[in-house]
């Protein structure tokens, strides 16, 4: 009796364990549109504080991939649009590579380059044509450097690359796109690299909210919606836009690519005509979108691909244009306070928002040292329970002799 409930504490203890150190795949994306952000070394205190191990950046900040070295964190950085057709010559993608990724790679985890922003739903022809040319050779120029299996390359996309995304087996992508796709899926399935879209419910909802369920783009408790061609059932709108582009990739040949969610997020303020920017909801949105990852789900298509995602954003950014929405996507003010809490392991325990405390070298080294008790605990634990279980097991041998 003692020893079986010993034995199954032994085991829980084990298992719990087993979830806290497999890393969760929640990042976010670490945008620097403002002019009153903390610096990044301020920044690396916070994400560690979070627990945080992925972020996704818009460019190749030497600053923050300097700040975060030795870190752990893993790094999507960007080529932007702008400076993408320069890419499609090798001999600058291999000095692109010498400046911003070489220098940086030992220390920083960069796993992934992005060339360009949802080029193909953009107005420049001139971006469309080069996007694959500028992938290539970027691609070549890593495997010239022996990189190609330690930084993938790939391109993030907005939804809008769709015709069709409902039901979600019907899924297919823009006639007008298929040139530039093919060939672009081609190429992901040729190097195994991620083909990333941007995912925003909130657009959804905010274009149609007397249609559209809110608990059903907020991952709440609802019946949801059943696709009538596969029979799964969707209760949440993200899970159904991804095995849309499921369905929309196999349309075209393909069903050995990964999609993964570079963005997507709920802004917590807007225009009054923005039905559904708020707080209550972003972090019903944000929070349980966490959960999921936590419990490691994955869509009702791909079950056994666990999500992967981003959220947008890490900051406010006062200086981003457009509607009111757009410079409140953050889960953090500039200052370092939640703009709310979505239970991410640090946020609102042990933040004084009056001094800023997750910013000081103070807070810095004790969330470090925390992290080292519960590494060493964890590691403990680790090598007791088996020897725990062992010890028991002999007992048991021996008592039956
Ligand atoms: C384009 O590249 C230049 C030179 O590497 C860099 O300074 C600049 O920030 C880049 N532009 C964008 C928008 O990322
Ligand atoms: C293309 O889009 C950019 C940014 O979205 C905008 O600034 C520009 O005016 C557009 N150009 C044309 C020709 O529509
Ligand atoms: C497309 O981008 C190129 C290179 O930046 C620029 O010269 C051109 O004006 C852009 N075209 C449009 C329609 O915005
Ligand atoms: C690159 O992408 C592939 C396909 O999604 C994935 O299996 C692999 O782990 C990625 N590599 C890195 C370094 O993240």
């Amino acid at each position: 009796m003692g020893e079986f409930t010993s034995l199954l504490f032994c085991l829980l203890i084990t298992a719990q364990l087993i979830q806290i150190v497999s890393a969760l795949k929640f990042g976010i994306n670490y945008g620097q549109i403002a002019n009153n952000l903390p610096s990044p070394t301020q920044v690396v205190g916070l994400l560690q504080s979070l627990n945080v191990n992925r972020v996704k950046l818009y460019d190749a900040d030497p600053k923050v991939l300097s700040a975060f070295s030795g870190t752990n964190i893993e790094f999507i950085i960007a080529i932007s649009n702008e400076n993408m057709s320069a890419m499609t010559d090798s001999t600058h993608a291999q000095a692109w590579l010498s400046q911003n990724v070489q220098p940086y790679i030992s220390g920083t985890r960069i796993t992934c380059i992005t060339v360009g922003n949802e080029v193909l739903t953009g107005n420049n022809t001139s971006y469309k044509s080069s996007l694959l040319p500028a992938m290539q050779s970027l691609y070549q120029a890593l495997t010239n450097l022996g990189l190609q299996n330690q930084v993938n390359v790939s391109t993030a996309h907005s939804l809008d690359i769709l015709a069709n995304s409902y039901p979600p087996s019907s899924g297919s992508f823009r006639e007008d796109l298929g040139s530039y796709l093919q060939p672009l899926l081609n190429f992901h399935s040729q190097i195994n690299s991620p083909f990333l879209i941007n995912a925003y419910p909130f657009f959804a909802y905010k274009a149609d909210p007397n249609s559209i369920s809110l608990p059903y783009v907020l991952f709440e408790s609802n019946a949801g919606q059943t696709d009538p061609n596969t029979n799964l059932n969707y209760d949440n709108m993200l899970y159904a836009q991804i095995d849309a582009v499921y369905a929309a990739m196999k349309a075209m040949g393909h069903t050995d690519i990964t999609v993964r969610v570079s963005e997507t997020g709920w802004p917590s303020k807007g225009d009054e005509n923005e039905i559904g920017a708020t707080v209550e909801n972003a972090a019903a949105y944000n929070g349980n979108l966490l959960k999921r990852v936590a419990m490691n789900q994955g869509t009702p298509l791909k079950p056994d691909v666990p999500l992967d995602v981003h959220v947008f954003a890490l900051f406010n950014e006062d200086l981003k244009p457009g509607p009111t929405s757009e410079r409140n996507y953050g889960l953090f003010y500039p200052d370092g306070t939640p703009v709310y809490n979505i239970g991410l392991q640090g946020t609102g325990t042990g933040y004084d928002s009056g001094s800023g405390t997750y910013f000081t070298s103070s807070s810095l080294q004790s969330s470090t040292s925390k992290l080292m008790i519960s590494y060493g605990v964890g590691i403990l634990v680790l090598v007791a329970s088996p020897t725990l279980i062992l010890l028991i097991i002999i007992r048991r041998t021996k008592k039956k002799k």
